[in-house]
């Protein structure tokens, strides 16, 4: 079948799609029926089943007679190490961190957060909190304690599942004092954490609070799959809003399994049996879906991989992974490619390896440039696929279905949309535009199973930044168009998010910081071209009267605070102080409008500005660091 016919059978018959799709999977109950709409505008699926996450990535696969396949390699060129889990010793470890932490009182419901570098024990410890029901939340290492404390606060979790330590090339990520600083500035105390102590650096553990890892399990009974009904959430994972306030996307259990079931085959071209590589991090969304999740539901071999596209310990490492692991379909993001282009831009080092069993790759996280695109295509001589999709759908909106038909590929664009998604362009006043204009991109409800039926604790805030502006659509944040065949263009976000080397970053959460700076009457943030990363922040400091510290001596020190508050993964390097702040008469920052000038592209003089020539000095400000026109 084409894709238009299976995007057709689904648009025809969605109920009939997605409960023939549910049959991929286990049921404890099967569903009744896939859709329930007695809450619209917000939907969940399968609600009425019994089933569990766990037994359908592991135990089922033991099963059916693959205990002895690969469940997950880790290769670690940082520490120089590869190792290999079977399905069956998978099966086993899980079930017996679940059962250590049901002793100590882990039930169905319970958040726990996980706090881990890239290493099978992270995929571990979200499994285990599949097997008994708990509800993960993982947080990504790059992220500082106050970070972690924000999430604690808000999931409550009553235990956390920590590393000793994460490892940065040419740096040991301390976790242990950034946890217990969390712990320490956080309202909501966890009953007790366990401790995976790394052979790089061990840490010192709190009596009574702290359990470490190993013994921890010592001697308890292994736990059996719980099952759970199918809108029981899965997990949550924090994402960058507008404000410093993350936002704590949902995911429910059944529709997550179905998705994930159905994109591995469809969209990956993966069967059991096959090797799948996601070069992400497990405190992404893209670790969620096709580190952990996606490829072991499918029965595939996952990679769990410590190192960078670069410098560990060079620009061939993607390429030694995929042919030391038999890599069939790799999936990483365009500013991985833009760095390994950079140090390797013949691509002399791919030449070094045999890439035969490579079928595919996909790029998502940013927006592609067609350039990388073209770079990669000509170097592999194979598919290169752009897909776009979010935290909160949690798989593809728009691909290119390699697993179902190749798609001519228009570089640029991240093809067609998914069965699942009716994506629409429509004007501020929410009316639906031509081919080929710009406008914001939506998604008409009910969203497809597997995406977020809400948010934690906080349905309110779900329905107003989702739901509110444009009725009976979902907003994606996103502004693109959509051509006259079909494809779709995401052009740019419509809110304050930025994309930092494919990491999604709140401005807000840096201005939040910014302005608790003594000397800071005012500031701004915003995202600028980067060659490498796509975007990097750039802030704008108007300073109180009468300060007498020096301007490098407040950039340098607000650059120290962002890195301390939020992390280093914000990228925050750089700020400039300026007399005063481009706005609207209502006194709007005009942001969008300085990021142009910033990237010397032409923009229009918005009707509402309160003062012209305030958008002169910035521009000079902004000239005077090379950047702009
Ligand atoms: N734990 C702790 N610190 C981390 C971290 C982690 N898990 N991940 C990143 N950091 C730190 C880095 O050490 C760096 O710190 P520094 O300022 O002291 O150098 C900072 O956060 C920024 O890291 P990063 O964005 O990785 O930039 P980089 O300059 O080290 O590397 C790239 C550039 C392009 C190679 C890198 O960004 C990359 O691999 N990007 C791909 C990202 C990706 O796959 N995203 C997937 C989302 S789908
Ligand atoms: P995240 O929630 O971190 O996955 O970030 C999602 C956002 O990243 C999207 O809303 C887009 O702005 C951007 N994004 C992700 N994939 C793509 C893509 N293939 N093309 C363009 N933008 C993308």
């Amino acid at each position: 079948m084409s894709y238009q016919d299976i995007y057709q059978g689904w648009k025809s018959d969605p109920e009939q799609f997605w409960m023939q799709a549910a049959q991929e999977i286990d049921w404890f109950r099967p569903p009744s029926k896939a859709l329930f709409d007695d809450k619209a505008p917000v939907y969940e699926w399968f609600s009425d089943a019994l089933v569990n996450t766990c037994w359908n990535a592991v135990d089922r696969h033991v099963q059916a007679g693959r205990g002895d396949q690969l469940a997950i390699i880790h290769d670690s060129p940082i520490t120089r190490s590869t190792k290999g889990l079977t399905y069956s010793e998978l099966r086993d470890r899980v079930a017996s961190l679940a059962g250590a932490l049901r002793a100590k009182g882990i039930e169905k419901g319970d958040r726990v957060i996980i706090y881990m570098p890239m290493i099978p024990e992270a995929v571990e410890a979200m499994l285990a909190c599949a097997r008994l029901g708990a509800v993960h939340s993982v947080v990504f290492g790059g992220f500082a304690a106050n970070e972690l404390a924000v999430r604690i606060d808000d999931c409550q979790p009553k235990a956390i599942i920590a590393a000793s330590c994460g490892l940065e090339p040419g740096r040991v990520v301390h976790y242990k004092p950034l946890l217990d600083k969390a712990i320490d500035l956080a309202g909501h105390k966890p009953d007790f954490c366990v401790i995976f102590q790394r052979e790089q650096e061990v840490c010192s553990l709190i009596p009574g609070r702290d359990f470490a890892w190993h013994s921890f399990q010592y001697g308890v009974e292994p736990a059996e799959c719980v099952p759970v009904e199918g809108n029981h959430p899965a997990y949550i994972l924090y994402t960058s809003g507008t404000t410093g306030q993350p936002k704590g996307v949902v995911r429910h259990t059944a529709g997550q399994l179905v998705a994930l079931n159905w994109t591995m085959k469809n969209i990956y071209g993966i069967d059991a049996g096959d090797v799948f590589w996601a070069a992400s991090d497990v405190g992404w969304v893209v670790g969620h879906s096709y580190i952990c999740y996606g490829p072991l539901i499918a029965g595939a071999t996952t990679l769990v991989f410590e190192g960078k596209p670069v410098g560990t310990p060079d620009a061939g490492t993607f390429w030694r992974v995929i042919q030391n692991h038999k890599v069939k379909s790799f999936f990483t993001a365009p500013t991985a490619i833009r760095a390994v282009k950079r140090e390797d831009p013949d691509g002399e080092l791919i030449g070094d390896y045999n890439l035969r069993s490579l079928q595919a790759v996909f790029l998502a996280g940013e927006r592609a440039d067609p350039d990388t695109i073209q770079w990669l295509e000509d170097k592999l001589n194979l598919p290169v696929i752009d897909h776009w999709w979010q935290t909160e759908t949690g798989w593809a909106i728009a691909a290119s279905p390699f697993g179902i038909e190749q798609m001519p590929i228009k570089k640029g664009s991240p093809s067609v949309p998914m069965p699942g998604y009716d994506v629409q362009v429509l004007d501020e006043g929410g009316n639906p535009v031509p081919a080929g204009t710009l406008g914001a991109i939506v998604i008409k409800l009910p969203l497809p199973p597997g995406t977020l039926p809400t948010l934690w604790n906080a349905e309110a805030r779900f329905r107003k930044s989702y739901l509110d502006h444009f009725p009976g659509f979902y907003e994606t944040g996103d502004a693109g168009y959509i051509d006259d065949d079909g494809y779709l263009y995401i052009m740019a976000r419509t809110d304050d998010v930025i994309n930092v080397a494919g990491h999604r970053l709140s401005t807000g959460a840096m201005e939040e910081v910014l302005s608790s700076h003594p000397a800071v009457a005012e500031c701004a943030v915003i995202g600028v071209a980067d060659k490498l990363k796509g975007q990097m922040p750039l802030g704008f400091l108007c300073l109180k009267k009468g300060v007498e510290t020096s301007h490098d001596t407040v950039v340098k020190e607000v650059v120290g605070m962002v890195r301390d508050r939020i992390g280093p993964v914000a990228a925050f390097k750089s700020a400039l102080v300026v007399d005063r702040l481009p706005k609207t008469r209502s006194g709007k920052i005009l942001r969008a409008t300085m990021a142009r000038i910033a990237d010397g592209e032409d923009y229009k003089m918005p009707a509402t500005i309160d003062d012209p020539v305030i958008l002169e000095e910035i521009t000079g400000a902004l000239k005077g660091i090379g950047l702009g026109k």
